[in-house]
């Protein structure tokens, strides 16, 4: 046989050692802390905050506001805060003169516009959990509030700083595979991770927080885009439901309190399993969020089963949210995406991609290794995300959450928003993308988008684009520069 070689072990592409790097305590520019008030101080606040309990010649937390006493008080406590800088509500801060550089808001998802608005029209620079806004007009209007008052705008699409990500971004840019010509990803939430958040919890209900595909996996979407960069969705299409967590698959003879229930034992969505977990001395997520109002303990988590809303048998809750959804899509150039959101995986958000190029093959689950597949050599080859060993508590997310706030504090230190990866612009498209599948699954329909990926005025399923127009309306203003160290930390569901 003449031409191509002959299939090669896979081989290693980076040695382990030069993965190694260190984090620094202050970065070059970072003379002072750069002064932060958090704006919700639940699971993701609290842990952003840790970044300024390890790193405090980098970030000081300055003020706290939280309806919930257990959560403020905590917070105070573990910042050293004054009473004057505790707050039951974002208002009460937002009414002061700006006494910080930033502020971080980490609501629930119908608690972001409002805060994001009014921080930014105080001068704050803004950090802002996902999703922006439960609205495309309310996406708009952040990053208008944000651009007029010449702010930087962080959205934590954590994703795109998890090292792997980076690496296949790297090996893209590199055009190992050649062109990018389809992209196959998904997104395995895990059985008990949806039961727990998206069936008893608080993303259960569109309208106490969003739909799924918004709340789940608008870091998805995001990350064909920021793979994809420079080419423009022009169609996509959608299909999804809520499968299983419904009344009628209640098994005979079930109770409404898994506490309560005979089949608990038979059942892998029992909510006795948090019970088990805390018996086993894991207090961390998601025992943690079962007890809102206290530390978890054994007899927390049992009051918490018998009357809150985790204990609930899930086929009786008031859910309404889908449990899985597949989004294709249509970019310039025909090139093609698609992308699957289910929630009955073993697997705890573990993604997993394909990419195919004119030239290879690029395939990636969780952690990595990136694996490419040349065509023209018939060999494979392993690249390693670099690495270092953590030494801060903020390590959820695979490290990500880290180098989101790390990124985030060094762009306002040093005045330079090019450090954000997530800047406005193209989280506001990638956004917009997921209000159009959604829009499309609703509706059945084929959703054609405009240059600015906005639908729902300008343009309808009838208006089709020139095929291949240029994205004159589409804003990217932030230019990628991966982070300058990365390492492997915990996994937890994002
Ligand atoms: N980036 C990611 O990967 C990721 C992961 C999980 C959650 N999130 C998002 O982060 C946000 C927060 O999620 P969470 O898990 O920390 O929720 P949480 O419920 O633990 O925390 C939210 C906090 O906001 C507080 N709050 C409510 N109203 C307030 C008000 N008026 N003023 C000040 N604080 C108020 C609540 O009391 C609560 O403590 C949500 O939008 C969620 O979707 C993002």
């Amino acid at each position: 046989m003449s031409g191509a070689a002959a299939p090669s072990a896979d081989r290693c592409a980076d040695d382990a050692e030069s993965r190694r790097l260190k984090i620094p305590d202050a970065a070059d520019g970072e003379a002072v802390p750069v002064t932060v008030l958090v704006i919700g101080g639940g699971s993701r606040g609290r842990g952003y905050g840790f970044f300024a309990l390890d790193f405090p010649k980098r970030m000081k937390v300055v003020g706290i506001a939280d309806p919930r006493l257990f959560a403020r008080t905590q917070f105070q406590r573990e910042h050293g805060l004054e009473k004057s800088s505790v707050f039951t509500d974002w208002r009460e801060a937002a009414e002061l003169a700006r006494f910080a550089d930033a502020v971080f808001i980490c609501t629930p998802d119908r608690l972001h516009k409002d805060p994001a608005v009014a921080f930014a029209a105080k001068g704050y620079h803004v950090l802002l959990e996902k999703p922006m806004a439960v609205s495309e007009g309310d996406c708009e209007a952040i990053v208008a509030a944000c651009r007029h008052a010449d702010v930087m705008l962080s959205v934590c699409h954590v994703l795109r700083y998890f090292p792997p990500v980076q690496k296949i971004k790297e090996l893209l840019d590199k055009g190992v595979i050649g062109d990018v010509v389809h992209i196959q990803h998904l997104e395995p939430v895990g059985h008990f991770h949806f039961a727990h958040s998206f069936v008893r919890g608080n993303w259960r209900r569109e309208d106490e927080s969003s739909f799924s595909l918004l709340a789940k996996s608008c870091h998805d979407l995001d990350l064909i885009l920021y793979w994809l960069e420079g080419k423009r969705c022009l169609k996509v299409s959608s299909f999804g439901a809520l499968c299983h967590f419904t009344k009628e698959h209640q098994p005979p003879g079930a109770s409404s309190r898994c506490v309560d229930c005979a089949l608990s034992d038979g059942c892998a969505y029992s909510a006795t399993k948090y019970l088990a977990m805390a018996m086993g001395g894991h207090v961390g997520w998601p025992v943690s969020v079962v007890c809102p109002d206290s530390k978890a303990s054994v007899e927390a988590v049992r009051d918490a089963l018998r009357s809150g809303p985790y204990g609930r048998c899930v086929y009786e809750s008031d859910n309404d949210v889908a449990s899985n959804q597949v989004v294709t899509m249509e970019f310039e150039g025909g090139t093609t995406a698609s992308f699957s959101m289910v929630a009955f995986t073993e697997k705890l958000c573990v993604r997993k991609t394909t990419i195919y190029g004119t030239k290879g093959e690029l395939h990636c689950e969780g952690e990595g290794p990136v694996r490419v597949h040349d065509f023209l050599s018939a060999s494979s080859a392993h690249h390693h995300a670099a690495s270092v060993v953590a030494t801060t508590r903020l390590c959820g997310h695979g490290g990500a959450d880290f180098f989101l706030v790390d990124a985030f504090i060094s762009a306002v230190a040093k005045k330079e928003p090019s450090l954000i990866l997530t800047g406005p612009g193209e989280t506001l498209r990638s956004h917009l993308l997921v209000f159009a599948a959604e829009r499309a699954r609703r509706e059945n329909r084929v959703v054609v988008l405009g240059n600015d990926y906005n639908f729902t005025s300008r343009w309808s399923s009838q208006q089709i684009t020139a095929s291949g127009a240029a994205a004159a309306g589409s804003v990217t203003d932030v230019t990628m520069s991966p982070p300058s160290y990365l390492w492997i930390g915990q996994m937890i569901p994002f």
